[in-house]
C-alpha cells in the first residue's frame, strides 16, 4: 500500500501473513524524510489493518530494531528486569517505538541481543479483532 503525492511515491507499508491468516507481521513501512510527522505513516497503518482484517486478521505486529542505543532497552542486558525494563522504556533519540504506540501498538516483547550484544529487537502487536462477535 502506497501514498503517492504530485506523482512522487511519499511512504509505502507492507504486511505478510505468518499464522495463517490471524496475524500479520507489518514490514517495511517507510515515509520519505521530507513527507515525515504529517500524518502519513498513521494513515498508511490504518489502512493497512482495513484491508488485513478483511482478510481475516486479528493481530498485526512488528519488530523494531534499537541497534543505537535509541531507546533505555539498548545498551542493557535484557535478560534481567525483562518486563520492568519494558514498562520503564524511554524514548532517547527517537525512537519508532512511540510513533507505533501512538498509532495503537503495544511492546509485548523483547529478542536481547538480536543485532549484537546491548542491541535488541523490540516486538509490538496491535488487535484488530472484533471482540464482540
Ligand atoms: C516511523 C515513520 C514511518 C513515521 O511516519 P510519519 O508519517 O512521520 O508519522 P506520523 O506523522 O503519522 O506521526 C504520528 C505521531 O507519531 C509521532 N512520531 C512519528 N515519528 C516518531 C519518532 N521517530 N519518534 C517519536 N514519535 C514519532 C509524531 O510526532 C506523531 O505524534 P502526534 O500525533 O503526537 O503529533 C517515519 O518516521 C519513517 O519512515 N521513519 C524511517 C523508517 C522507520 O523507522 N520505519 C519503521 C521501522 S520499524
Amino acid at each position: 500500500m502506497a501514498v503517492v503525492e504530485d506523482d512522487r511515491l511519499v511512504g509505502f507499508v507492507g504486511a505478510s501473513p505468518e499464522y495463517g491468516v490471524t496475524a500479520w507481521e507489518l514490514h517495511p513501512l517507510v515515509v520519505s524524510a521530507e513527507r515525515r510527522l504529517r500524518g502519513i505513516g498513521t494513515l498508511l497503518c490504518l489502512e493497512l489493518e482495513q484491508v488485513l482484517k478483511e482478510r481475516g486478521c486479528l493481530t498485526i505486529y512488528l519488530g523494531s530494531d534499537d541497534e543505537t542505543g535509541s531507546t533505555t532497552l539498548g545498551n542493557t542486558d535484557l535478560f534481567d528486569d525483562t518486563f520492568e525494563k519494558i514498562k520503564d522504556i524511554r524514548n532517547l533519540k527517537r525512537h519508532p517505538f512511540e510513533f507505533y504506540q501512538k498509532v495503537g501498538y503495544r511492546i509485548v516483547g523483547v529478542i536481547p541481543d538480536a543485532n549484537g550484544i546491548g542491541k535488541p529487537d523490540i516486538w509490538l502487536a496491535k488487535s484488530i479483532a472484533d471482540r464482540t462477535r
